[in-house]
């Protein structure tokens, strides 16, 4: 167990490009300050995300200034720290924030030299008590539904069935690249529009939840089930990739709509949708790639950009979150809050369990180590 220290939390602005969300919400800070922990809110910190001001200070915060974040002991952010921000961290911070941290190696050496404990929301285990405080989910929820309503926006094509006196309109087709919670909820929207869906995935329990959404699960031959720890997905061979493309190709083809999900935790996210099965797409029809920050599911896609290529338009999806920051947002600071209220004892100080299951799995740097087992492999073994 490390050492204590009254619990005061600071959340401040984010400056990530296009970053949007906040990790307090008027309604977290109620709840925090209910627990007996401090909130140091910088000011204009929810702005971006429709919180103003004098709605955290009636919730029970403290407005401050930038440099409040060097009196906190534990400090909530949203978009893994630049180099800069883990300089304004002082030694010894409870940092908890989304992390990426196999694309953010330099930050992360960055923030074990500087003595920071970095919780990363995006590690913490998928295990049932620790629900409340997957970030990963509450924020992919919402990528799904908002794939599903981009790529609606973005076609000139109705997504139901219409009868009309004036001729039948047939449904869209959308295809759905990874079941898990992304796809799962791009799934279900689309089908509530009336589209009609077919769903790839590797793992065999996403048949059943695809089936249950009203999806068609796309059949590969001689598929093995790549279910790994957790639940995730297991890294498959380019032997299977290049049979599952080519089931896919027949998909796309006839698709209106491509929405990829598809991710191997830590990993590059697999390459599903080639150039060539671009160009055998329609003209006109959209792929929305959520693994776009992870090198994207499709060839073609580029973090940030629109990309269209022989009339197909590939539409990067890592700022979905983002641009519903007020909803979005609301989501993650509970994660927080229910993270925090583990990090707080009954009087209020802060302790942070290296034996609890949930620290210990999304602790990345501790004691100027990097303890997660991956990444200091990654950074060449020189820590953990
Ligand atoms: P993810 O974001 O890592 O990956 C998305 C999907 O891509 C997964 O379903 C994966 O199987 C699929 N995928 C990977 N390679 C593929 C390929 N070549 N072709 C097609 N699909 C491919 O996963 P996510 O959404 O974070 O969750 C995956 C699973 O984790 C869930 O379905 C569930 O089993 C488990 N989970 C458990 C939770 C809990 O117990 N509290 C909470 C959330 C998820």
């Amino acid at each position: 167990m490390a050492a204590t220290s009254e619990a005061t939390l600071f959340v401040g602005r984010e400056h990530g490009a296009g970053e949007r969300r906040v990790a307090a919400t008027p309604d977290s800070v109620r709840r925090q300050v209910g627990r007996g922990i401090n909130v140091l809110i910088e000011h204009g910190a929810g702005q971006a995300a429709g919180y103003d001001d004098q709605a955290y200070a009636e919730a029970g915060a403290k407005l401050v200034d930038a440099a409040a974040i060097g009196e906190a002991p534990l400090v909530a952010r949203v978009a893994p720290p630049s180099l800069e921000d883990v300089r304004a961290l002082s030694p010894d911070t409870v940092l908890l924030t989304l992390l990426a941290p196999h694309r953010n190696l330099e930050v992360v050496t960055a923030l074990s030299e500087r003595g920071i404990s970095t919780l990363a929301m995006d590690l913490v285990p998928r295990i049932s008590r620790a629900q409340s405080i997957d970030a990963l989910s509450s924020q992919a929820n919402i990528s799904g539904y908002r794939a599903v309503i981009e790529a609606a926006y973005g076609l000139d094509k109705y997504f139901p069935l219409f009868m009309t006196a004036a001729g039948t309109i047939r449904p869209a087709r959308v295809v759905v690249l990874g079941a898990g919670v992304a796809g799962l909820q791009a799934v279900a929207t689309a089908k509530r529009l009336g589209a009609v869906v077919h769903v790839s995935d590797i793992r065999e329990a996403a048949r059943e939840e695809v089936a249950s959404l009203g999806g068609t699960f796309i059949e590969v031959p001689d598929v093995e089930d790549a279910t790994g720890e957790g639940g995730y997905a297991k890294e498959v061979g380019e032997n299977f990739l290049e049979r599952q493309r080519a089931v896919l190709t027949e998909f796309l083809s006839q698709a209106h709509a491509a929405i990829t999900t598809a991710q191997i935790p830590g990993r590059p996210a697999p390459e599903l949708i080639t150039q060539q099965m671009v160009e055998a797409m329609q003209p006109g029809s959209v792929v929305i790639d959520l693994a776009a920050a992870d090198g994207g599911n499709c060839a073609l896609t580029q973090a940030g950009t629109v990309v269209e290529h022989n009339g197909v338009r590939i539409i990067p999806g890592n700022d979905f979150p983002s641009k519903m920051a007020g909803e979005a947002s609301a989501l993650y600071a509970r994660n927080i809050a229910s993270f925090c209220e583990l990090l707080v004892d009954d009087e209020d100080h802060l302790h942070l369990d290296l034996e609890d299951e949930i620290v210990a799995g999304s602790l990345v740097t501790h004691g100027g180590t990097v303890t997660a087992p991956r990444i200091a492999e990654m950074l060449g073994g020189k820590d953990a």
